[in-house]
């Protein structure tokens, strides 16, 4: 089998091509990203001495580029987890977001229906469901739900996972969308809650918290999310969404204080800052349907995940010091100062 992974050289892309070279040892890999300033190619080194895995620097906007890749490989998979990710940029910076996530998902898909395939998977966000109130501790994201947006970010991915599945109603592609919540582990770019915290305590640099720290998310380790995408590619059902979380919900400043004594570091470089505009409360993952028709339910406890992900920071320094003494100072200085 021949699969398709966008955005390979990203947080979750690279889990992902790691797990899938791990669990499919007889299938080729196909890792293509554009190297964005999210994308870094030496998360790859060790997949690329493995003879099942090719990468290509390549643009999924880019029509061209994409038709010439689906002709010289014919894939029998695609999994689409190329995009602009990050909420913050979003709000200074739309137009990106949409160009690549609703363009570049529109792309992929006429190159999957012209060329054929077994399956094409997009890769959603519980984002898409706009938040729940942070009281309403009983309520949670089913794959019913209406869609409601909040920011520029979770807008385009809601506009994505629509085009893909119209080219399932419309055109009869197989196609699965999954709607993940929040993931943490390696080599996840450090403008995230999780990894700016992190390395900015290693720092001693002050942890800057949005509001006032309440706001919740739903916690789920890479890993997991990696296998819900690998068993919905392949055993989930035609059309269908499906959402993927653990019941894992945590206050943002928890998490913080967590991070603060794990490292050993004082809770007095906490900063409160200026909330994020239309920052959504909290996001809360019914797992129901994929632990029902697939059997899927995360492995790994949070207390775990979470002294893992800690120590793989603090062993490759070297991976993130790289990030944040290039362009990164210039984005957190228009994002942090002064705030
Ligand atoms: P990321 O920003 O780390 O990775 C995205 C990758 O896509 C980067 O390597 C980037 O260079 C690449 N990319 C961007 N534009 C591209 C283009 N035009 N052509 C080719 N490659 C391009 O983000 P991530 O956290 O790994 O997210 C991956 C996917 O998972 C996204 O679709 C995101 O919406 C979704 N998701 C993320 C989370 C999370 O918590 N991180 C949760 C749910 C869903
Ligand atoms: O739920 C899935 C989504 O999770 C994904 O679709 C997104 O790609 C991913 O970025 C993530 O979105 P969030 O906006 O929830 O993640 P972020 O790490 O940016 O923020 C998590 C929470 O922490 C949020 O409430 C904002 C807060 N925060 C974030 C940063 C970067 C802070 O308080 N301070 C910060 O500096």
């Amino acid at each position: 089998m021949k699969y398709l992974v966008t955005g390979a050289a990203g947080f979750i892309g690279t889990n992902f091509v790691y797990h899938m070279l791990e669990k499919h040892p007889d299938d080729l890999i196909v890792g293509i990203d554009n190297l964005s300033y999210a994308g870094n190619i030496k998360n790859l080194d060790e997949a690329q001495k493995n003879s099942n895995f090719v990468f290509r620097k390549a643009d999924i906007t880019d029509t061209e580029a994409m038709t010439s890749l689906f002709k010289e490989f014919g894939f029998d998979y695609v999994v689409n987890f190329a995009a602009q990710t990050h909420v913050d940029r979003s709000i200074t910076d739309p137009g990106i977001f949409v160009r690549t996530n609703v363009l570049g998902t529109q792309i992929l898909l006429d190159c999957a229906r012209k060329f054929g395939i077994r399956r094409f998977h997009q890769i959603g966000t519980d984002e898409v469901y706009g938040d729940l109130p942070l009281e309403a501790t009983d309520k949670f994201f089913v794959e019913t739900l209406p869609l409601k947006a909040s920011s520029p970010y979770s807008a385009s991915k809601a506009g994505a996972d629509l085009l893909a599945l119209s080219y399932h109603r419309t055109f009869g592609l197989s196609v699965t969308v999954s709607r993940c919540s929040n993931n943490y582990g390696p080599f996840q770019f450090p403008e995230k809650l999780i990894p700016l915290m992190l390395i900015n305590a290693m720092n001693d640099r002050e942890l800057p918290v949005y509001g006032n720290g309440m706001n919740v998310r739903d916690w789920l380790y890479v890993e997991d999310h990696c296998e819900a995408v690998d068993l919905i590619l392949h055993k989930g059902r035609d059309g269908e969404i499906y959402n993927v979380g653990g019941h894992n919900e945590m206050h943002n400043i928890d998490i913080v204080k967590i991070i603060l004594g794990e490292l050993g570091k004082p809770e007095s470089l906490i900063k409160y800052v200026t909330d994020r505009k239309g920052h959504d409360l909290r996001y809360a993952i019914d797992p129901t349907k994929i632990n029902g028709e697939l059997g899927w339910l995360p492995k790994t406890k949070f207390a775990d995940g979470i002294k893992s992900t800690i120590h793989w920071y603090v062993d490759n320094k070297a991976w993130w010091e790289e990030i944040v003494s290039g362009e990164y100072r210039e984005y957190y200085k228009k994002m942090y100062e002064n705030r």
